[in-house]
Protein backbone atom coordinates (compact mmCIF):
# COMPACT_ATOMS: atom_id res chain seq x y z
CA UNK A 1 0.00 0.00 0.00
CA UNK A 2 1.31 3.62 -0.78
CA UNK A 3 0.25 6.98 -0.33
CA UNK A 4 -1.44 6.54 3.03
CA UNK A 5 -3.98 4.68 1.47
CA UNK A 6 -4.89 2.12 4.24
CA UNK A 7 -5.78 -1.31 3.57
CA UNK A 8 -9.18 -2.82 3.76
CA UNK A 9 -10.14 -5.08 6.76
CA UNK A 10 -9.75 -8.66 5.97
CA UNK A 11 -13.58 -10.33 5.53
CA UNK A 12 -12.93 -13.78 6.69
CA UNK A 13 -15.59 -16.08 4.82
CA UNK A 14 -14.57 -19.21 6.47
CA UNK A 15 -15.32 -17.95 10.31
CA UNK A 16 -18.49 -16.60 8.57
CA UNK A 17 -19.17 -20.19 7.68
CA UNK A 18 -18.02 -21.77 10.94
CA UNK A 19 -19.92 -19.41 12.62
CA UNK A 20 -23.26 -21.44 14.21
CA UNK A 21 -25.20 -18.16 14.36
CA UNK A 22 -24.97 -17.44 10.82
CA UNK A 23 -27.99 -18.85 9.50
CA UNK A 24 -28.85 -16.88 6.33
CA UNK A 25 -26.15 -15.43 3.83
CA UNK A 26 -27.60 -13.11 1.05
CA UNK A 27 -25.25 -12.58 -1.68
CA UNK A 28 -25.90 -9.38 -3.63
CA UNK A 29 -24.65 -7.40 -6.23
CA UNK A 30 -24.86 -6.09 -9.72
CA UNK A 31 -25.55 -8.12 -12.86
CA UNK A 32 -22.98 -10.49 -14.08
CA UNK A 33 -20.49 -10.01 -11.42
CA UNK A 34 -20.85 -13.64 -9.99
CA UNK A 35 -23.53 -13.74 -7.15
CA UNK A 36 -25.20 -17.24 -8.50
CA UNK A 37 -21.07 -18.51 -8.76
CA UNK A 38 -20.06 -16.43 -4.84
CA UNK A 39 -23.38 -18.55 -3.34
CA UNK A 40 -22.90 -21.89 -4.56
CA UNK A 41 -18.80 -22.15 -3.77
CA UNK A 42 -20.01 -20.50 0.07
CA UNK A 43 -22.44 -23.09 -0.06
CA UNK A 44 -20.24 -25.87 -0.79
CA UNK A 45 -17.34 -24.52 1.45
CA UNK A 46 -19.97 -24.35 4.18
CA UNK A 47 -21.07 -28.36 3.52
CA UNK A 48 -17.78 -29.14 3.56
CA UNK A 49 -16.84 -27.63 6.78
CA UNK A 50 -19.60 -29.70 8.34
CA UNK A 51 -22.76 -27.35 8.03
CA UNK A 52 -26.33 -28.51 7.24
CA UNK A 53 -26.72 -26.01 3.94
CA UNK A 54 -29.18 -25.32 1.41
CA UNK A 55 -28.15 -23.15 -1.56
CA UNK A 56 -30.88 -20.76 -3.37
CA UNK A 57 -29.76 -20.14 -6.77
CA UNK A 58 -31.79 -17.52 -9.08
CA UNK A 59 -31.04 -18.64 -12.74
CA UNK A 60 -27.92 -20.35 -12.80
CA UNK A 61 -25.77 -21.04 -15.95
CA UNK A 62 -27.00 -23.96 -17.24
CA UNK A 63 -23.49 -26.45 -16.80
CA UNK A 64 -23.46 -25.36 -12.97
CA UNK A 65 -26.88 -25.95 -12.58
CA UNK A 66 -26.37 -29.42 -14.51
CA UNK A 67 -22.92 -30.34 -12.54
CA UNK A 68 -25.36 -29.30 -8.78
CA UNK A 69 -28.25 -32.12 -10.15
CA UNK A 70 -30.01 -29.01 -10.81
CA UNK A 71 -31.75 -31.12 -14.27
CA UNK A 72 -35.26 -28.89 -13.68
CA UNK A 73 -36.88 -26.04 -11.88
CA UNK A 74 -38.65 -28.20 -9.46
CA UNK A 75 -38.46 -25.67 -6.57
CA UNK A 76 -37.59 -28.27 -4.03
CA UNK A 77 -34.09 -28.60 -2.88
CA UNK A 78 -32.12 -31.67 -4.01
CA UNK A 79 -29.24 -33.09 -2.26
CA UNK A 80 -25.63 -32.58 -3.89
CA UNK A 81 -23.30 -35.45 -3.00
CA UNK A 82 -20.06 -33.60 -1.02
CA UNK A 83 -17.12 -36.48 -0.98
CA UNK A 84 -14.92 -34.66 1.10
CA UNK A 85 -17.85 -33.00 3.57
CA UNK A 86 -16.46 -32.69 7.28
CA UNK A 87 -18.70 -34.68 9.57
CA UNK A 88 -22.72 -33.71 9.39
CA UNK A 89 -22.03 -31.45 6.06
CA UNK A 90 -24.75 -31.46 3.90
CA UNK A 91 -25.66 -29.66 0.50
CA UNK A 92 -28.85 -29.34 -0.98
CA UNK A 93 -29.70 -27.20 -3.93
CA UNK A 94 -32.86 -25.53 -5.90
CA UNK A 95 -33.21 -23.05 -8.51
CA UNK A 96 -35.77 -20.54 -8.11
CA UNK A 97 -39.08 -20.86 -10.02
CA UNK A 98 -40.75 -18.00 -9.63
CA UNK A 99 -44.27 -18.74 -11.05
CA UNK A 100 -44.26 -22.21 -9.32
CA UNK A 101 -43.46 -20.35 -5.78
CA UNK A 102 -46.37 -17.60 -6.61
CA UNK A 103 -49.03 -20.20 -7.73
CA UNK A 104 -48.01 -22.27 -4.11
CA UNK A 105 -49.02 -18.83 -2.19
CA UNK A 106 -52.02 -18.54 -3.98
CA UNK A 107 -52.71 -22.15 -3.36
CA UNK A 108 -52.02 -21.78 0.38
CA UNK A 109 -53.76 -19.19 0.92
CA UNK A 110 -57.20 -19.39 -1.09
CA UNK A 111 -60.00 -22.16 -1.08
CA UNK A 112 -59.32 -24.56 -4.30
CA UNK A 113 -61.94 -22.46 -6.00
CA UNK A 114 -61.00 -19.54 -5.86
CA UNK A 115 -57.06 -20.45 -6.30
CA UNK A 116 -58.26 -22.28 -9.43
CA UNK A 117 -60.13 -18.64 -10.58
CA UNK A 118 -56.74 -17.23 -9.94
CA UNK A 119 -54.44 -19.32 -10.92
CA UNK A 120 -56.42 -19.22 -14.75
CA UNK A 121 -57.21 -15.71 -14.71
CA UNK A 122 -54.69 -13.94 -17.56
CA UNK A 123 -53.55 -11.31 -15.45
CA UNK A 124 -52.36 -13.10 -12.73
CA UNK A 125 -50.80 -15.11 -15.41
CA UNK A 126 -48.92 -12.47 -16.70
CA UNK A 127 -48.13 -11.09 -13.25
CA UNK A 128 -46.60 -14.11 -12.31
CA UNK A 129 -44.30 -14.54 -14.69
CA UNK A 130 -43.17 -11.06 -15.98
CA UNK A 131 -43.98 -8.32 -13.64
CA UNK A 132 -41.01 -6.69 -13.01
CA UNK A 133 -39.58 -7.58 -9.11
CA UNK A 134 -41.69 -10.39 -9.01
CA UNK A 135 -38.35 -12.56 -9.29
CA UNK A 136 -37.12 -10.84 -6.23
CA UNK A 137 -40.45 -11.02 -4.31
CA UNK A 138 -40.58 -14.57 -4.84
CA UNK A 139 -36.48 -15.06 -3.93
CA UNK A 140 -37.72 -13.33 -0.57
CA UNK A 141 -40.69 -15.36 -0.46
CA UNK A 142 -39.09 -18.71 -0.92
CA UNK A 143 -36.21 -17.69 1.57
CA UNK A 144 -38.73 -16.60 4.17
CA UNK A 145 -40.31 -20.63 3.41
CA UNK A 146 -36.96 -22.39 3.62
CA UNK A 147 -36.05 -20.56 7.21
CA UNK A 148 -39.47 -21.30 8.63
CA UNK A 149 -38.72 -25.31 7.79
CA UNK A 150 -36.18 -24.99 10.24
CA UNK A 151 -34.71 -27.87 8.16
CA UNK A 152 -31.42 -26.15 6.93
CA UNK A 153 -28.67 -24.55 9.37
CA UNK A 154 -27.66 -22.32 7.14
CA UNK A 155 -29.38 -21.26 3.56
CA UNK A 156 -27.28 -19.29 0.74
CA UNK A 157 -29.40 -16.88 -0.89
CA UNK A 158 -28.37 -15.62 -4.52
CA UNK A 159 -30.08 -12.57 -5.88
CA UNK A 160 -32.01 -12.59 -9.24
CA UNK A 161 -29.60 -10.65 -12.15
CA UNK A 162 -31.12 -7.33 -11.75
CA UNK A 163 -29.21 -4.21 -12.95
CA UNK A 164 -29.25 -2.95 -9.74
CA UNK A 165 -28.30 -4.72 -6.54
CA UNK A 166 -30.85 -2.70 -5.16
CA UNK A 167 -33.65 -4.16 -7.07
CA UNK A 168 -33.37 -7.41 -4.51
CA UNK A 169 -34.84 -5.10 -1.90
CA UNK A 170 -37.06 -2.73 -3.09
CA UNK A 171 -38.55 -4.70 -5.64
CA UNK A 172 -41.02 -6.66 -3.08
CA UNK A 173 -42.34 -3.64 -1.84
CA UNK A 174 -42.93 -2.34 -5.17
CA UNK A 175 -45.00 -5.59 -5.74
CA UNK A 176 -47.19 -5.36 -2.69
CA UNK A 177 -47.53 -1.02 -3.35
CA UNK A 178 -48.69 -2.28 -6.76
CA UNK A 179 -51.31 -4.73 -5.82
CA UNK A 180 -52.19 -2.97 -3.00
CA UNK A 181 -51.90 0.75 -4.95
CA UNK A 182 -54.14 3.45 -6.20
CA UNK A 183 -54.28 2.05 -9.51
CA UNK A 184 -55.64 -1.14 -8.62
CA UNK A 185 -58.67 -0.15 -6.17
CA UNK A 186 -59.53 2.74 -9.02
CA UNK A 187 -59.86 -0.28 -11.17
CA UNK A 188 -61.68 -2.68 -9.12
CA UNK A 189 -64.24 0.29 -7.18
CA UNK A 190 -67.31 -1.12 -8.85
CA UNK A 191 -66.54 -4.60 -7.31
CA UNK A 192 -65.18 -3.63 -4.41
CA UNK A 193 -67.43 -0.44 -3.10
CA UNK A 194 -71.02 -1.97 -3.98
CA UNK A 195 -72.74 0.69 -1.82
CA UNK A 196 -74.88 3.11 -4.37
CA UNK A 197 -73.73 6.42 -2.23
CA UNK A 198 -69.82 5.48 -2.96
CA UNK A 199 -70.94 4.93 -6.74
CA UNK A 200 -72.59 8.10 -7.02
CA UNK A 201 -69.79 9.79 -5.90
CA UNK A 202 -66.97 8.33 -7.86
CA UNK A 203 -68.84 7.66 -11.15
CA UNK A 204 -68.36 10.43 -13.32
CA UNK A 205 -64.87 10.36 -12.83
CA UNK A 206 -64.17 6.84 -12.39
CA UNK A 207 -66.14 6.25 -15.75
CA UNK A 208 -64.13 8.65 -17.72
CA UNK A 209 -61.07 7.06 -16.05
CA UNK A 210 -62.10 3.41 -16.82
CA UNK A 211 -62.93 4.73 -20.33
CA UNK A 212 -59.26 5.51 -20.70
CA UNK A 213 -57.49 2.61 -19.19
CA UNK A 214 -60.58 0.66 -21.54
CA UNK A 215 -59.26 1.95 -24.03
CA UNK A 216 -55.57 1.73 -23.47
CA UNK A 217 -55.36 -1.56 -21.94
CA UNK A 218 -58.39 -3.45 -23.84
CA UNK A 219 -61.61 -4.35 -22.35
CA UNK A 220 -60.15 -8.20 -21.87
CA UNK A 221 -57.41 -6.74 -19.88
CA UNK A 222 -59.20 -4.50 -17.49
CA UNK A 223 -61.71 -7.12 -16.77
CA UNK A 224 -59.16 -9.81 -16.17
CA UNK A 225 -57.43 -7.28 -13.53
CA UNK A 226 -60.59 -6.60 -11.75
CA UNK A 227 -61.58 -10.25 -11.71
CA UNK A 228 -58.14 -11.12 -10.60
CA UNK A 229 -58.57 -8.18 -8.05
CA UNK A 230 -61.35 -9.52 -6.26
CA UNK A 231 -60.21 -12.99 -6.32
CA UNK A 232 -57.08 -11.68 -4.47
CA UNK A 233 -58.51 -9.60 -2.47
CA UNK A 234 -58.54 -11.79 0.72
CA UNK A 235 -54.72 -12.25 0.26
CA UNK A 236 -53.84 -8.53 0.04
CA UNK A 237 -52.63 -8.17 3.67
CA UNK A 238 -50.89 -11.02 3.60
CA UNK A 239 -48.66 -10.14 0.62
CA UNK A 240 -47.49 -6.83 2.57
CA UNK A 241 -47.65 -8.66 5.82
CA UNK A 242 -45.13 -11.73 4.25
CA UNK A 243 -42.99 -9.04 2.57
CA UNK A 244 -42.64 -7.38 5.74
CA UNK A 245 -41.61 -10.88 7.95
CA UNK A 246 -38.86 -11.58 5.25
CA UNK A 247 -37.36 -7.71 5.65
CA UNK A 248 -37.24 -8.41 9.45
CA UNK A 249 -35.87 -11.59 8.95
CA UNK A 250 -33.05 -9.85 6.96
CA UNK A 251 -32.67 -7.63 9.58
CA UNK A 252 -32.01 -9.98 12.20
CA UNK A 253 -28.96 -10.79 13.67
CA UNK A 254 -28.19 -14.83 12.08
CA UNK A 255 -27.90 -13.09 8.99
CA UNK A 256 -25.54 -11.50 6.50
CA UNK A 257 -25.10 -9.90 3.47
CA UNK A 258 -22.24 -10.49 1.41
CA UNK A 259 -21.85 -7.49 -1.25
CA UNK A 260 -20.34 -8.94 -4.56
CA UNK A 261 -18.17 -6.90 -7.08
CA UNK A 262 -15.89 -7.29 -9.99
CA UNK A 263 -13.23 -4.42 -9.90
CA UNK A 264 -14.81 -2.58 -12.09
CA UNK A 265 -15.99 1.15 -11.63
CA UNK A 266 -20.29 0.40 -12.50
CA UNK A 267 -20.10 -2.88 -10.30
CA UNK A 268 -18.10 -0.94 -7.09
CA UNK A 269 -20.33 1.85 -7.51
CA UNK A 270 -23.70 -0.43 -7.39
CA UNK A 271 -21.89 -2.05 -3.88
CA UNK A 272 -21.35 1.19 -2.53
CA UNK A 273 -24.82 2.16 -2.76
CA UNK A 274 -25.34 -1.03 -1.88
CA UNK A 275 -23.57 -0.73 1.67
CA UNK A 276 -25.04 2.36 2.10
CA UNK A 277 -28.42 1.26 2.09
CA UNK A 278 -27.63 -1.56 4.44
CA UNK A 279 -26.32 0.62 7.08
CA UNK A 280 -30.26 3.05 6.45
CA UNK A 281 -31.90 0.23 6.64
CA UNK A 282 -29.64 -1.36 9.46
CA UNK A 283 -29.57 -5.10 8.02
CA UNK A 284 -26.16 -6.81 8.13
CA UNK A 285 -23.62 -6.30 6.10
CA UNK A 286 -20.61 -8.97 6.42
CA UNK A 287 -18.42 -7.57 3.91
CA UNK A 288 -17.20 -7.39 0.09
CA UNK A 289 -16.40 -9.71 -2.31
CA UNK A 290 -14.44 -8.49 -4.79
CA UNK A 291 -14.58 -11.11 -7.25
CA UNK A 292 -12.47 -11.91 -11.19
CA UNK A 293 -9.27 -9.86 -9.46
CA UNK A 294 -6.22 -10.08 -11.41
CA UNK A 295 -3.20 -11.43 -10.56
CA UNK A 296 0.60 -11.47 -11.41
CA UNK A 297 3.12 -14.84 -10.96
CA UNK A 298 5.96 -12.21 -11.74
CA UNK A 299 4.32 -8.98 -9.55
CA UNK A 300 8.05 -8.03 -8.92
CA UNK A 301 8.59 -7.28 -12.30
CA UNK A 302 6.75 -3.44 -12.99
CA UNK A 303 5.54 -1.77 -16.33
CA UNK A 304 8.56 0.26 -16.78
CA UNK A 305 10.81 -2.93 -16.50
CA UNK A 306 9.16 -4.78 -18.44
CA UNK A 307 8.42 -2.15 -21.06
CA UNK A 308 12.05 -1.08 -21.27
CA UNK A 309 13.13 -4.79 -21.62
CA UNK A 310 10.38 -5.49 -24.39
CA UNK A 311 12.27 -2.07 -25.91
CA UNK A 312 15.32 -3.24 -25.65
CA UNK A 313 14.71 -6.75 -27.67
CA UNK A 314 13.64 -4.87 -30.87
CA UNK A 315 16.06 -4.04 -33.24
CA UNK A 316 17.45 -0.84 -33.79
CA UNK A 317 16.92 -1.01 -37.65
CA UNK A 318 20.54 -1.59 -38.85
CA UNK A 319 20.77 -3.21 -41.82
CA UNK A 320 21.49 -6.86 -40.77
CA UNK A 321 18.17 -6.17 -38.50
CA UNK A 322 16.49 -5.03 -41.71
CA UNK A 323 17.19 -8.50 -43.46
CA UNK A 324 16.68 -10.64 -40.80
CA UNK A 325 12.95 -9.09 -40.29
CA UNK A 326 12.08 -9.15 -43.40
CA UNK A 327 13.41 -13.06 -43.65
CA UNK A 328 11.15 -13.77 -39.95
CA UNK A 329 7.98 -12.02 -40.23
CA UNK A 330 7.62 -11.40 -44.16
CA UNK A 331 8.28 -7.25 -44.11
CA UNK A 332 6.44 -6.54 -41.12
CA UNK A 333 7.06 -2.86 -39.70
CA UNK A 334 10.27 -2.55 -38.63
CA UNK A 335 10.26 -1.30 -35.44
CA UNK A 336 8.11 -4.17 -34.24
CA UNK A 337 10.54 -6.97 -35.78
CA UNK A 338 12.37 -8.77 -33.55
CA UNK A 339 14.48 -12.12 -33.02
CA UNK A 340 12.52 -12.51 -29.83
CA UNK A 341 9.37 -12.08 -30.79
CA UNK A 342 7.76 -14.53 -27.96
CA UNK A 343 9.88 -12.62 -25.25
CA UNK A 344 8.72 -9.63 -26.38
CA UNK A 345 5.02 -10.18 -26.86
CA UNK A 346 5.34 -11.84 -23.03
CA UNK A 347 7.18 -8.63 -21.71
CA UNK A 348 4.03 -6.60 -23.18
CA UNK A 349 1.51 -9.11 -21.66
CA UNK A 350 3.09 -8.73 -18.80
CA UNK A 351 3.06 -5.03 -18.88
CA UNK A 352 -0.86 -4.74 -19.73
CA UNK A 353 -1.54 -7.11 -16.68
CA UNK A 354 0.87 -5.15 -14.70
CA UNK A 355 -1.65 -1.99 -15.59
CA UNK A 356 -4.73 -3.70 -15.43
CA UNK A 357 -3.95 -4.97 -11.94
CA UNK A 358 -3.02 -1.39 -10.62
CA UNK A 359 -5.91 0.08 -11.91
CA UNK A 360 -8.33 -2.83 -10.23
CA UNK A 361 -6.05 -1.46 -6.79
CA UNK A 362 -7.00 1.85 -7.50
CA UNK A 363 -10.75 0.85 -7.71
CA UNK A 364 -10.69 -1.19 -4.71
CA UNK A 365 -8.50 1.42 -2.60
CA UNK A 366 -11.40 3.99 -3.71
CA UNK A 367 -14.05 1.78 -2.19
CA UNK A 368 -12.02 1.04 0.93
CA UNK A 369 -11.45 4.66 1.13
CA UNK A 370 -15.32 5.54 1.18
CA UNK A 371 -15.86 2.90 3.56
CA UNK A 372 -13.09 2.58 5.48
CA UNK A 373 -15.12 -0.46 8.01
CA UNK A 374 -16.39 -3.06 5.27
CA UNK A 375 -14.32 -6.05 5.53
CA UNK A 376 -12.77 -7.31 1.88
CA UNK A 377 -12.36 -10.85 0.45
CA UNK A 378 -10.59 -11.22 -3.22
CA UNK A 379 -11.29 -13.62 -5.39
CA UNK A 380 -8.82 -14.35 -8.15
CA UNK A 381 -10.32 -14.73 -11.80
CA UNK A 382 -9.90 -17.73 -13.15
CA UNK A 383 -8.69 -19.14 -16.68
CA UNK A 384 -12.27 -20.36 -17.44
CA UNK A 385 -15.96 -19.94 -16.31
CA UNK A 386 -16.68 -22.02 -13.11
CA UNK A 387 -18.89 -24.64 -14.02
CA UNK A 388 -18.62 -27.78 -11.71
CA UNK A 389 -17.99 -28.81 -8.59
CA UNK A 390 -14.27 -28.69 -8.95
CA UNK A 391 -14.33 -24.95 -10.15
CA UNK A 392 -16.24 -23.92 -6.98
CA UNK A 393 -14.42 -25.23 -5.03
CA UNK A 394 -11.32 -23.39 -6.07
CA UNK A 395 -13.56 -20.08 -5.62
CA UNK A 396 -14.11 -21.30 -2.24
CA UNK A 397 -10.15 -21.85 -1.37
CA UNK A 398 -9.55 -18.19 -3.36
CA UNK A 399 -12.35 -16.64 -1.31
CA UNK A 400 -10.76 -18.06 2.39
CA UNK A 401 -6.98 -17.10 1.41
CA UNK A 402 -5.90 -20.42 0.54
N1 LIG B 1 -13.68 -15.73 -10.24
C1 LIG B 1 -14.14 -16.06 -11.44
N2 LIG B 1 -13.29 -16.43 -12.42
C2 LIG B 1 -13.71 -16.77 -13.65
N3 LIG B 1 -15.00 -16.76 -14.02
C3 LIG B 1 -15.91 -16.39 -13.12
C4 LIG B 1 -15.54 -16.01 -11.78
N4 LIG B 1 -16.68 -15.70 -11.11
C5 LIG B 1 -17.69 -15.84 -11.98
N5 LIG B 1 -17.24 -16.26 -13.18
C6 LIG B 1 -18.05 -16.51 -14.40
O1 LIG B 1 -18.70 -15.30 -14.72
C7 LIG B 1 -19.99 -15.54 -15.24
C8 LIG B 1 -21.02 -14.80 -14.42
O2 LIG B 1 -21.03 -15.32 -13.10
P1 LIG B 1 -22.39 -15.52 -12.31
O3 LIG B 1 -23.40 -16.19 -13.13
O4 LIG B 1 -22.04 -16.12 -11.00
O5 LIG B 1 -22.78 -13.98 -12.10
P2 LIG B 1 -24.14 -13.41 -11.53
O6 LIG B 1 -23.78 -12.19 -10.74
O7 LIG B 1 -24.90 -14.47 -10.84
O8 LIG B 1 -24.85 -12.98 -12.87
P3 LIG B 1 -26.40 -12.58 -13.05
O9 LIG B 1 -26.50 -11.17 -12.55
O10 LIG B 1 -26.60 -12.70 -14.52
O11 LIG B 1 -27.19 -13.54 -12.24
C9 LIG B 1 -20.18 -17.07 -15.21
O12 LIG B 1 -19.89 -17.55 -16.46
C10 LIG B 1 -19.13 -17.53 -14.20
O13 LIG B 1 -18.68 -18.85 -14.47
MG1 LIG C 1 -26.87 -15.19 -11.18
Amino acid sequence: MSGGTKAAPRLDTDRLLDDQRTRIIVCCGSGGVGKTTTAAALGLRAAERGRHVVVLTVDPARRLAQSMGLSSLDNTPRPVPVPDAAEGGTLHAMMLDMKRTFDEIVEGHADPDRAGQILANPFYQSLSSSFAGTQEYMAMEKLGQLRRTEQWDLIVVDTPPSRSALDFLDAPQRLSRFLDGRLIKLLTAPTRAGGRAYMKVVNVSFGVFTGIVTKVLGAQVLRDVQTFVAAFDTMFGGFRERAEDTYRLLQAPGTAFLVVATPEPDALREASYFVERLSEDRMPLAGLILNRVHRSPAARLSVARSTAAAEALLPVGGPADNAHSAAVNGGAPLADVTRYPLAVAALRLHAERMQLIAKERRLSQRFTAAHPAVPVARVIAQPEDVHDLAGLRVIGESLSGN
